[in-house]
């Protein structure tokens, strides 16, 4: 694990919390209290809050879950546990009377978002999700080197498991071959759920590993993330097994080419909504257009998909330190589909791929 800024990171959100006029903010376990503290826990239907305010921090925290927490961190402010029986919303309570503007993240369960804002004026309530955004979407030097190590384990993983693969076996197995490398390489865990699709299955972007077996003349696509330090990674690559079928031969090559000019003109300055025309562009040139049916890519962090997003309408500029995918991809129905995914980070103005695994066309 590597060691994160934490001090920092809350203290350039106080700032953006100044500048709101925000004097709380409360977060509920997720990808935001871990960006802030470091802690991943998940407490099922205990509450659990982290509360941010200008000159302190607080973990309002189940008794049951506070050695857990000792054990990921040192936390640097006041742990307020309570246990089974006692009321945890007076914490709550006792926190923010009497202050002014509350900010809540997103993802804090209704159930305790209900009771916590009970007597409040629903007026000076908003949601932190789009403010710790801004920082989270400008990736530090260890950032940058946790998603670098969570690539490189995949890539590898992507090796073993193809050097695994043989005629006959299923989606279901390919994939758990995939996660069991990605633990025995020091991953965490799996960012997301490995796909591997065969044949016509590939056709559908987020096809669920199935029974079904690899033949001769199938695509392979694998679209795959390891997650090291809390950071993810996401690649996806597609291969020919056996045979080559004449048309996805053809789309595999304006695919690559789609991906390969994308990140060339994704320049810092570059609004998101104009990389994501590029790769598009390409492809209904080459008449796939109507086949490219989702945005050409994602940012990646804690999070796999986070801001900011290569779509259309996204006029939100490419900055220094920003992290994203490029992922056009081309699918015939009952034919079969190509997607080629890299993730990129902007150095001195340019992408620069974590990726190092080729993108040539490869029949197994
Ligand atoms: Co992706």
């Amino acid at each position: 694990m590597y060691r994160f800024n934490f001090r920092a990171r809350i203290e350039n959100y106080r700032k953006i919390m100044e500048d709101r006029g925000i004097s709380i903010s409360l977060f509920a376990p997720g990808s935001d209290m871990f960006y802030l503290s470091g802690i991943r826990i998940d407490t099922f239907e205990r509450l659990t809050l982290l509360a941010v305010e200008r000159d302190s921090l607080s973990l309002i925290v189940p008794r049951l879950e506070v050695q857990r927490v000792e054990d990921q961190v040192r936390f640097d402010g006041n742990l307020l546990d309570w246990t089974d029986g006692e009321d945890p919303y007076r914490i709550a309570h006792s926190l923010f009377s009497g202050k002014g503007r509350i900010a809540v993240s997103g993802n804090i369960q209704t159930r305790h978002l209900l009771r916590i804002l009970r007597d409040q004026s629903l007026s000076g309530i908003g949601i932190s999700d789009d403010l710790l955004s801004i920082l989270r979407r400008k990736k530090d030097p260890e950032e940058l080197k946790s998603i670098e190590r969570a690539t490189e384990i995949s890539e590898k993983a992507l090796e073993l498991t193809l050097a695994d693969l043989r005629e006959g076996m299923t989606e279901q197995e390919a994939a758990r071959r995939m996660s069991d490398h990605f633990m025995e390489l020091g991953s965490d865990n799996a960012a997301f759920g490995t796909i591997v699709s065969f044949g016509k299955n590939s056709a559908s972007p987020h096809h669920e590993p199935s029974a079904d077996p690899l033949i001769k003349g199938n695509v392979a696509l694998f679209d795959f993330g390891a997650r090291f330090s809390g950071y993810s990674s996401d690649t996806t690559r597609t291969f020919f097994y056996g045979s080559v079928n004449q048309k996805l031969k053809e789309i595999y090559n304006v695919v690559r080419e789609a991906q390969e000019t994308a990140i060339e003109k994704a320049l810092e300055g570059t609004p998101y909504s104009e990389v994501d025309a590029v790769a598009r562009n390409v492809i209904t040139k080459a008449g796939y257009g109507k086949y490219f049916f989702h945005r050409t890519g994602h940012g990646l962090g804690i999070d796999v998909h986070e801001p900011p997003y290569v779509v259309s309408g996204n006029l939100e500029r490419i900055e220094n330190g920003h992290v994203f995918t490029i992922e056009p991809g081309i699918y015939l129905p009952d034919t079969g589909g190509i997607r080629i995914e890299d993730t990129v980070y902007v150095r001195n103005g340019r992408c620069v791929p974590f990726n190092k695994y080729k993108k040539e066309m490869i029949v197994l």
